[in-house]
């Protein structure tokens, strides 16, 4: 029987089409990272992994992979793959799969959130009532920018990117999209930083790779409205936190909402302080039903490899 570590705990049932397939898998007694070291030797010891979005899955963990002669699959429980080598993979013939689809419109609720929340300075406003700082209501009091009416750019036209522009649409928004290569679709805008000028919001909804890093830098960020709210629930690398920060503190925009950071867990110090923000823990799958589905959807990845079969999502 194939041996699969599956590297975090994962909600009830998440291992479901792994036990359906007679495979006991081996879980770890506690839910942390596992060190670089730790990865490239289980690499070494199975014929599976599934792995979570912690898991820095480089060079040296598949090449171990490869040397130890039995891993042929690590399913990534996330449908953003940047902690993933894939080049790699693809030359030690170890297939990498992830988790599209399912986590599509829980996303784009959180994204949405955060475009209310960050627009309507949700967080200053709630901080304060706990801080005891509400002395009396105001007519001046945490003055947000309405959404209605307002321009939505989405950046990138993928599942998430038209979900959200979906939920826009409900809202009465008008919705602009751009992505690298022209859609067709009405709102497209070929040219980024003139979707940046034009937008009152701003939602971030591309992967991360060479191109994309500090795509929204200080020059970006200075093209966008002073009355502008930026989101970013895609992945932290794609801004430039110090300039965000700074843009934020010189009231050059008006508010952040995000869901992700350039060095997770850890977070700016300055855009913990920066105002108008909105920080949430990376949480943009996080529902029961969705983290739940991701899970059994990796497990389902492994075992169709394990027997030979082409996976339901390869990454290619
Ligand atoms: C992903 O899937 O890539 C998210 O960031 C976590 O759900």
């Amino acid at each position: 029987m194939p041996s699969v570590l599956v590297t975090r705990h994962v909600p009830d049932g998440g291992l479901d089409p792994l036990l359906a397939a007679g495979i006991e898998p081996v879980v770890r007694p506690v839910d942390d990272p596992l060190t670089g070291a730790e990865l490239a030797q289980a690499a070494a010891e199975h014929d599976g992994l599934v792995v979570l979005l912690t898991d820095r899955v480089d060079a040296d963990v598949l090449v171990a992979g490869a040397r130890g002669g039995r891993l042929r699959v690590v399913a990534n429980v996330a449908v953003g793959y940047d902690n993933i080598d894939v080049a790699a993979a693809r030359a030690h013939g170890i297939t990498i799969t992830n988790t599209p689809g399912v986590l599509t419109e829980t996303t784009a609720d959180l994204a949405f959130m955060l475009i209310l929340a960050a627009s309507r300075l949700c967080s200053t406003a709630e901080a304060d009532l706990r801080g005891g700082r509400w002395e009396s209501w105001s007519i001046l009091g945490y003055l947000g920018r309405d959404v209605s009416g307002a321009t939505l750019g989405i950046v990138g036209h993928g599942r998430i990117g038209r979900a959200v522009a979906r939920r826009a649409e409900g809202f009465g928004m008008n919705v602009l999209h751009h992505a690298r290569q022209p859609t067709g679709e009405p709102g497209y805008v070929a040219d980024l930083d003139v979707l940046l000028e034009q937008s009152d919001v701003v939602s971030l909804h591309i992967p991360l790779g060479p191109e994309t890093r500090h795509l929204i830098d200080a020059d970006r960020l200075r093209r966008m409205k002073p009355t502008a709210v930026l989101v970013n629930t895609a992945r932290g690398q794609v801004v430039d936190e110090e300039a965000l920060a700074v843009a934020l503190e010189e009231g050059r925009l008006f508010a952040a909402g995000l869901d992700v950071y350039e060095h997770e867990p850890v977070v700016h110090p300055r855009l913990l302080a920066a105002p108008r923000t909105v920080l949430l823990p990376h949480i943009g799958s996080a529902s029961v039903e969705t983290r739940t589905l991701m899970a059994r959807m990796a497990c389902a990845n492994v075992v169709a490899v394990l027997a030979g079969d082409r996976p339901l999502n390869p990454v290619t």
